[in-house]
């Protein structure tokens, strides 16, 4: 279903307001927009996205899954979960998952997802837009960057076929989408588990104690011990980790 309709673009503010307005004009869940350039990229806590045009994948698919708006946020571990899939299938690449949606390769990050849910009147979850940013070509990040960010390129020393890459990561989104629909954050948190960076190092709670990450709930809370006795749960929303 996730790719079953692939709109592609050259230019575009961003493809996540360009599916926004294909998904007001009533298109179909698992639509997808993908753009070789955006002039106003959006990443989350209203950074901006920045590209170079043809060296990201860019892609935003519109969802419509009939859960309640809390539930939404899981959708970011499972989209991080599917572009670790397909770094593997289509690059033999190894990524890891930084709780909650960051994937990273060799430590830096390699892809940034972007999850925005839209409430229908009655407060049900009308829709969510996945956004994925993810590096393929550039042959070097800005010094402010390099230590921070990486390429396909860069760690794997040579070019990526973008469509190659674009097709594994819609097949993995598919996979995982359904296995998540089917029951829910339980379904992957196994595979989950097996790519996060996050479990074992240290994260920041909300109150500015760090406590050290344990594990992943069934729900998709990072469950987080606070060196007091007490475990802590984080919900995704807002990243945590201090490292
Ligand atoms: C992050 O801050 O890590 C998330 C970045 C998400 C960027 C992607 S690029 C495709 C889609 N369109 C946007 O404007 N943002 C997301």
């Amino acid at each position: 279903m996730i790719g079953a309709v692939v709109h592609r673009v050259d230019e575009v503010d961003s493809t996540q307001s360009a599916l926004a307005r294909l998904a007001q004009a009533g298109a179909p869940e698992g639509a997808v927009l993908t753009a070789r350039h955006q002039t106003a990229g959006r990443g989350r806590r209203g950074r901006p996205w920045w590209d170079a045009p043809g060296e990201s994948l860019l892609l935003s698919v519109l969802l419509r899954p009939t859960v309640s708006p809390a539930q939404a946020p899981q959708l970011s571990l499972v989209a991080a979960l599917a572009v670790a899939d397909a770094l593997a299938a289509a690059a033999s690449v190894a990524a890891r998952i930084r709780w909650p949606n960051d994937v990273l390769v060799e430590g830096r990050k390699i892809c940034g997802i972007l999850p925005e849910a839209t409430c229908r009147g009655d407060g049900g979850l009308d829709r969510v837009i996945l956004g994925v940013g993810l590096n393929v070509d550039q042959p070097e990040f800005p010094p402010e960057l390099a230590a921070r960010a990486t390429s396909l390129r860069l760690v794997t020393g040579r070019r990526h076929e973008s469509e190659r890459v674009l097709s594994a990561l819609l097949d993995a989104l598919d996979h995982r989408y359904a296995d998540w629909r089917a029951g829910g954050f339980a379904e992957v948190r196994e595979a989950w588990r097996g790519r996060s960076a996050t479990l074992g190092s240290s994260v920041r709670l909300p109150d500015g104690r760090l406590g050290i990450a344990v594990d992943v709930a069934p729900d998709g809370a990072l469950v987080v011990d606070a060196g007091d006795g007490r475990l802590a749960r984080l919900v995704s929303g807002e990243p945590a980790a201090a490292h």
